[in-house]
């Protein structure tokens, strides 16, 4: 079976949002608020492509989305962007920024054969594995906990991998940004990817 079959015929809408320069001036609690907010926003443009999303974006007690009107959703926020996506079926977004990281983190993220699919282990290929595992397991609801039992099984091209958790493969589509990479939970030619600005002044964050 093909991964996700399941999941395969769904068209995704997953929105990210550069959130510029208005929000990096804010002290930490209320820019880790805004980031939030914003990224709701991405969910809810995301619903609107889809034509049906949940009414209210809610979480369960252990902060986990919950579902609603058969739609399930997923958000991510780093200082630069905001991203969001809601499904039909368990959905979950990443995205990280491109940075150096230590030989002990490459470690921790994913096994020597792992590394080998992609090639080795490049910074590029460590930021592609952490946004699709943590995309996969925001999907599966259990967040990083879940880290040391997803695995990379293959790497199709650039923008498309595989990932098993909990018994399944589930497909990843990936996208680059300045300096960023993200992950969502969909197969090769399901994500339509829409990128935007908020707000249109915005672009701390865009190259010079
Ligand atoms: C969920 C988790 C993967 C988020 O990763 P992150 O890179 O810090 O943050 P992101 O911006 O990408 O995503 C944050 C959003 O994920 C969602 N989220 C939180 N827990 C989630 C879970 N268990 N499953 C799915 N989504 C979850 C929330 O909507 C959250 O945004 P909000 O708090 O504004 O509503 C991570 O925080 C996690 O695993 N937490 C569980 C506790 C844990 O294991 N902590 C160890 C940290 S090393």
């Amino acid at each position: 079976m093909s991964p996700r079959e399941d999941v395969a015929a769904v068209k995704l809408f997953p929105v990210i949002l550069d959130v510029g320069a208005a929000v990096a001036v804010l002290e930490t609690r209320q820019r880790v608020a805004a980031l939030s907010r914003l990224a709701r926003e991405a969910a809810r443009r995301s619903a609107r492509r889809m034509g049906g999303g949940p009414a209210v974006l809610q979480k369960d007690d252990n902060g986990v989305p919950l579902p609603a009107n058969g739609y399930f959703w997923s958000i991510t926020h780093k200082p630069c962007y905001v991203g969001g996506v809601v499904a039909p079926h368990p959905v979950g977004i990443d995205i990280e920024e491109i940075r150096p990281r230590s030989p002990g983190l490459f470690d921790k993220v994913a096994t020597e054969e792992e590394w080998a699919l992609a090639g080795g282990r490049e910074v590029l290929a460590f930021f592609r594995y952490w946004t699709a595992k943590e995309a996969v397991l925001k999907a599966a609801g259990v967040g990083l906990t879940g880290l040391s039992r997803c695995r990379v099984t293959a790497v199709h091209d650039p923008q498309h991998m595989t990932v098993w958790y909990d018994g399944r493969p589930w497909p990843v589509s990936q996208r680059f940004l300045q300096g960023h990479v993200a992950a969502v939970t969909a197969p090769a030619g399901a994500a339509a990817w829409e990128v935007d600005q908020l707000p249109p002044e915005a672009g701390a964050c865009s190259p010079p």
